[in-house]
């Protein structure tokens, strides 16, 4: 890309891993095998709807690997679904790899680079119906599951993320009610997350036995939790605890294996954690504002609100994505890299925003962006970033009531109408790097957010 003389950019590292991120039950259409497709079923989205043919991925996820090829990206997460791959209890159906093969291979050809996670968020009925991972001695269903897929597709794939938000799962589902089971219960939850910490431990080892070379992680989702009013001790206090308990507790657990205190009291150890990841995965989309509320003990006694007036994502019926705050995602990554004392690369395996109109988006990638270069500037080890998401695709609350992709969906024609952020993303891509001439065109408004963050260091070419 030619550079004008002068002009200001942020350059990317060399190898930085740039593309978009997605789930098997969201994208691929025709899954009935899961708890999801049953709780979908039984009328839990909130528009009523019902995944359906979801962007038909399962005939043709080629058609939108090309758009990923034609933005240049390098990488794509997507996830395997458990359901098709082990209908029953220990029959393993040979068509759903083969598909899967077929992708992996699609994108390959591209040069794209594909990170598969192996649970994002779905269970086959099987598994569900004999407690899922609320049962610890279910663990060793996961972890065969896991070899089985490693087997059949290590050849083409060598970057694994075992399992998506273990804290989401874990809370949406046994303590906020939201997900399937729809269950109330903070010590079930608790027990679940534990559970699933244990499950990607035993993953790993599993993995890396099989494939000694690959790269193996999971990723959790973080949210920031700011006191509403930073001079009230409730207000912190309660926001402390939201994130203690959501973010670090998990992350804590990966690491050393206990749960921080009064948890490790009533949970039992992660075993054999230390040393169980090659990377760590960043879920980020935003951050709340938390008030101080006795009523709410399910959720820490506080109650959780978007800046009032800060730019916001489309509120949607849930309104579970709030703020557009880009310098949480630095918070974050300085967050996870001092608290794991730098030991390990971090990915981005999840960002973005629900924008229909797309007339956010492009300036809070851009900001985003902004705040991961300051952060590798500041010597943290961020390798890649994927975007949530390429293709519009079924939202876990309300279907298609929200819009997180770069290309436009039409669930009914699948037609797609990529964004002005998906060329965006392209040139980005192309570029390894957010120039000023990226800037000027498509969010001249946030030049000096994004520059003004790299300050006098960001470097001055000379072409
Ligand atoms: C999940 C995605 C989801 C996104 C937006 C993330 O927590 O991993 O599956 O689509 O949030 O709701």
């Amino acid at each position: 890309m030619a550079l004008q003389r002068g002009q200001r950019i942020l350059r990317f590292p060399d190898g930085f891993l740039w593309g978009t991120a997605s789930s098997s039950f969201q994208c691929e259409g025709g899954n009935t095998n899961s708890q999801w497709h049953r709780w979908e079923e039984s009328g839990h989205i909130l528009t009523g709807e019902t995944s359906g043919d979801a962007c038909n991925w399962w005939q043709e996820a080629e058609r939108d690997f090309a758009l990923a090829e034609q933005m240049e990206n390098n990488a794509l997460r997507l996830s395997i679904e458990w359901s098709r791959v082990e209908p029953a209890e220990g029959s393993w159906e040979s068509a759903a790899i083969d598909r899967y093969r077929a992708m992996l291979t699609d994108l390959r050809r591209r040069h794209i680079k594909p990170l598969v996670t192996l649970h994002h968020f779905t269970d086959p009925l099987w598994f569900a119906d004999r407690g899922g991972f609320a049962k610890v001695e279910n663990i060793r269903y996961f972890v065969r599951y896991v070899s089985y897929v490693v087997e059949q597709l290590q050849d083409l794939c060598d970057f694994w993320i075992t399992i998506n938000e273990p804290n989401i799962y874990a809370v949406l589902g046994y303590l906020l009610g939201s997900y399937p089971p729809g269950e109330h219960d903070l010590l079930r939850a608790m027990r679940v997350l534990r559970n699933l910490m244990q499950a990607h431990v035993e993953a790993f080892y599993a993995i890396s036995r099989l494939q000694p070379q690959s790269q193996i992680g999971y990723c959790l989702h973080y949210r920031l939790f700011d006191p509403a009013s930073p001079l009230l001790p409730l207000d912190r206090a309660a926001a402390s605890l939201q994130d203690t308990f959501f973010n670090w507790a998990t992350m804590q657990a990966g690491e050393i294996g206990t749960f921080p205190f009064p948890l490790n009291l009533l949970f039992a150890p992660v075993k054999h954690a230390a040393g169980a990841r090659d990377f760590h995965g960043v879920n980020y989309y935003t951050r709340d504002m938390v008030r101080f509320d006795a009523a709410r003990p399910a959720e820490m006694f506080g109650r959780r609100f978007a800046l009032p007036g800060a730019p916001r994502n489309d509120p949607g019926l849930a309104d579970n994505f709030g703020e557009i705050y880009p310098p949480g995602l630095y918070r974050v990554l300085k967050s996870v890299y001092q608290r794991t004392r730098g030991n390990k690369p971090l990915y981005i395996t999840e960002n973005g925003f629900s924008d229909t109109l797309d007339d956010r988006r492009p300036s809070a990638i851009l900001e985003h962006l902004a705040m991961v270069h300051r952060a590798i500037r500041e010597g943290i080890p961020v390798r890649g970033y994927l975007h949530w998401t390429l293709v519009d695709n079924f939202e876990w609350l309300e279907g298609w009531n929200v819009r997180f992709g770069l290309i436009e969906l039409d669930q009914y024609t699948q037609k797609r109408t990529p964004r002005i952020s998906a060329s965006m993303f392209g040139e980005i891509c192309r570029a390894n790097a957010i120039t000023e001439t990226i800037v000027t065109r498509y969010a001249p408004e946030a030049m000096e957010s994004i520059f003004g963050v790299a300050q006098q260091e960001s470097s001055r070419l000379s072409v």
